[in-house]
């Protein structure tokens, strides 16, 4: 089989496809056969080693495990032994992190690990991408900022990953929300349900007048410091992008005041991140949670996937 290997830190260059072996279950293990893998930012970060402090899990000189790729969707092809859950034929997606990754054409995955029953409705492409994207969104929406119906929310990087998924658990859960993005993606954000959208390249939201019940911001752009002045009184700042501010800002900011919070959602126990999963399948069958894809690549050109990423202005690689 066809499988994608990183074997030290770099640019996108780094990515070779080789044939390797299929792999074969353990007996807990489930054999999918993969039809759709996402590539992310976070993929992106993975594969850079960035931020260095994130090597310490990752692997300190190159990457602890070659394979690079964390969401998946496929079908079951074989079982091992001792699993239950599953049987050969069956529809599932979910995500790896911090094992072998699933840029393959086939992946073995703990049958009780991040793995779900793929809702008819949604094809393998729709379904990869949701670990990564909309469980972030949930984690970040629910249990951190414990979004409230009527509150105001403000997303900065609407149109991402992330934020695309945000947009639509905030409108969800009762939020009036504000999109940031820039201009080519305003019509996408107000499609998925945003009720006002500001374009970063013409308005500074940090100078409004406006405030906001939490500040949810998905690319690590803004900070807590010049968002203060737009949270409400007991407003909640959340961005899944750490770095030494924010991490000073979480520890030290009040918990009764405003505050600034961060999570590691993939560090999260499977059966806490199963809790987060299982509210998100019904949304996912009833369409009120869609996925937004960018672009689609075959397996063969995950170089040019990764370098297409690396060219949305946010994480540049400096060769
Ligand atoms: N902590 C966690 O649990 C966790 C989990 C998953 C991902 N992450 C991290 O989350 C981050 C976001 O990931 P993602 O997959 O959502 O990224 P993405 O899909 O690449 O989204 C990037 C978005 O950023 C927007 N953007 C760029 N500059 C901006 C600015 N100045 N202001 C507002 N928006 C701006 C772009 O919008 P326009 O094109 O409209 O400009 C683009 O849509 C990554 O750093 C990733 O590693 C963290």
């Amino acid at each position: 089989m066809k499988s994608v290997f990183c074997t030290k830190y770099g640019s996108p260059k780094v990515l070779q496809v080789k044939e390797v072996n299929k792999p074969v279950p353990k007996p807990n293990e489930v054999l999918v056969k993969v039809y759709a893998a996402s590539v992310t930012a976070a993929d992106t970060m993975i594969r850079k080693g960035s931020p260095y402090f994130g090597r310490l899990f990752l692997g300190l000189l190159k990457p602890k495990n070659p394979v690079p790729g964390t969401g998946f969707s496929g079908e079951i092809e074989a079982i091992g032994e001792n699993v239950k859950q599953f049987i050969e034929g069956d529809q599932v997606f979910g995500e790896i992190v911090l094992s072998v990754g699933t840029n393959a054409e086939y992946v073995c995955i703990p049958a009780d690990g991040l793995i779900a029953k793929k809702p008819e409705n949604i094809s393998h492409h729709e379904a990869a991408p949701v670990c990564d994207g909309a469980l972030t969104s949930i984690n970040f929406l629910k249990e951190l900022a414990k979004i409230e119906k009527g509150q105001k929310v403000l997303i900065i990087g609407a149109s991402g990953s992330l934020g695309t998924t945000a947009v639509q658990l905030a409108k969800y859960f009762g939020a009036e929300v504000t999109g940031v993005c820039s201009a080519a993606n305003i019509g996408l954000v107000k499609s998925i349900g945003a009720d006002r959208v500001i374009d970063y390249t013409q308005d500074d939201f940090t100078k409004s007048d406006q405030t906001y019940d939490i500040v949810y911001d998905t690319v690590g752009k803004s900070s807590f410091s010049n968002c203060k002045n737009i949270l409400t009184k007991n407003g909640t700042y959340i961005s899944p992008v750490l770095d030494i501010p924010l991490l000073f800002q979480m520890l030290t900011s009040s918990k009764n005041g405003k505050k600034a919070q961060f999570d590691a959602t993939g560090l999260k126990s499977i059966p806490e991140l199963k809790v987060l999963l299982a509210e998100l399948l019904p949304l996912l069958e009833t369409r009120k949670l869609t996925t937004v894809i960018d672009k689609t690549y075959v397996l063969e050109e995950i170089a040019e996937a990764h370098q297409y990423i690396d060219s949305g202005l946010l994480f540049r690689y400096n060769e």
